[in-house]
C-alpha cells in the first residue's frame, strides 16, 4: 500500500490527503483506504496534484463510475466528458455563478449523483471557496418531533425549480430532451455505505412535498434549510492550485462563493459518480 497522510479538517467533515500522486498508478490497498474515507470524511482534499483533463477523468473513477452532466455542450475544449465551472458564464446579459447558494447536483435524476468532484485550473488571488455542509449531523440534532414529521415525506425535484434562489446557466434543446423525468425523492435519506441518515435538499431544485400544499412544503424546507447551513455543519474549502476535491452529495450539500474580484477567473475541472436511488 502507498504510503499517504490523512488529516481531517474538522472534527465532523473533510480530511486532507497529502504524498499521493494521482496520475501514477494506485494498488488495491489504497483505493480502498481512500474509498473508506471518502465515506467516513464526506470531502476528500487530495492536495498538489498536476492534472490534464484525461488525468483527472482516469484518477476519478477509483472512487465509481463517471455520471453525464445535463448540459452535454458544456465541456472542457475537446474533452467531450471531462466538464467544467467557471465565473465567465452569463445569462440573458447577467454573469451566473454556478453552484451559487446551497444544494445537492442533479437531484432532479431518479438517480442523483453520489459524488462529485473539482480540480483546480484558475483562481481568484482570494475568496471563491466552497463551503460544505454536513446534512447527517443536520439530521441526527433536530427535534424528535420534527424526525417524525419529515422522516416520510418526499419531495419533487424537476431541472429547474419555480421557486428556485437562483437561474441555472443555458441549456440547450437537445440537453433540454435528454434530461430525465423529476425525481422525487425522500426529505430523510439513508447514505448506503455508513449507514447514517440525512436531510436530503435542494432548493433549486425541489418544486413540491407530495401530499402538501406548496406555501406550507417551502416553508418546510425554508426552516430546513437555515437549520441545516448553521456554521457548526460547514467545512469551507479555501482552494489552493493543485487541489483535488471530491465530495458525497448523500452526505453534504455545497455551495460556491460570488466573494471575489469577477475580472479575475476561476475555473475548475468538473467530474460526477453514479449513485444510486435514495432510500
Ligand atoms: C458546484 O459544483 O456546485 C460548484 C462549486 C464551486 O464552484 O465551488
Amino acid at each position: 500500500m502507498a504510503s499517504f497522510t490523512l488529516t481531517p479538517l474538522t472534527d465532523h467533515t473533510g480530511a486532507e490527503v497529502v504524498g499521493l500522486d494521482f496520475r501514477q498508478r494506485i494498488d488495491a490497498d489504497t483505493r480502498a483506504s481512500l474509498n473508506e474515507a471518502f465515506v467516513e470524511h464526506h470531502v476528500l482534499v487530495m492536495r498538489d496534484q498536476r492534472f490534464l483533463p484525461d488525468d483527472f477523468k482516469s484518477a476519478v473513477q477509483l472512487f465509481g463510475e463517471l455520471q453525464p452532466h445535463d448540459k452535454e455542450e458544456h465541456h472542457v475544449p475537446g474533452h467531450p466528458d471531462v466538464s467544467y465551472v467557471s465565473n465567465d458564464e452569463f445569462v440573458n446579459g447577467r454573469r451566473i455563478i454556478p453552484g451559487e447558494t446551497f444544494h445537492t447536483d442533479h437531484s432532479n435524476h431518479p438517480c442523483p449523483p453520489k459524488a462529485t468532484t473539482l480540480f483546480a485550473i484558475e483562481l481568484p488571488s482570494s475568496g471563491g471557496d466552497t463551503q460544505y455542509v454536513n446534512m447527517h449531523d443536520a439530521y441526527d440534532d433536530l427535534p424528535e418531533s420534527t424526525k417524525q414529521k419529515i422522516d416520510r415525506l418526499k419531495a419533487v425535484h424537476a431541472y429547474l425549480s419555480k421557486y428556485s434562489p437562483r437561474p441555472l446557466g443555458h441549456l440547450s434543446e437537445e440537453s433540454r430532451r435528454n434530461l430525465p423525468p423529476s425525481g422525487v425523492h425522500p426529505l430523510v435519506r439513508t447514505h448506503p455505505e455508513n449507514g447514517r441518515k440525512a436531510l436530503f435538499l435542494n432548493p433549486v431544485r425541489i418544486e413540491s412535498i407530495v401530499g402538501m400544499d406548496d406555501a406550507d412544503a417551502l416553508k418546510l424546507i425554508d426552516e430546513l434549510m437555515a437549520h441545516a447551513t448553521q456554521k457548526k455543519y460547514e467545512y469551507r474549502h479555501k482552494w489552493r492550485h493543485g487541489d483535488w476535491v471530491l465530495w458525497d452529495n448523500r452526505s453534504v450539500m455545497h455551495q460556491a462563493n460570488p466573494d471575489y474580484d469577477m475580472n479575475e477567473r476561476r475555473y475548475l475541472y468538473r467530474l460526477m459518480l453514479k449513485g444510486e436511488v435514495p432510500a
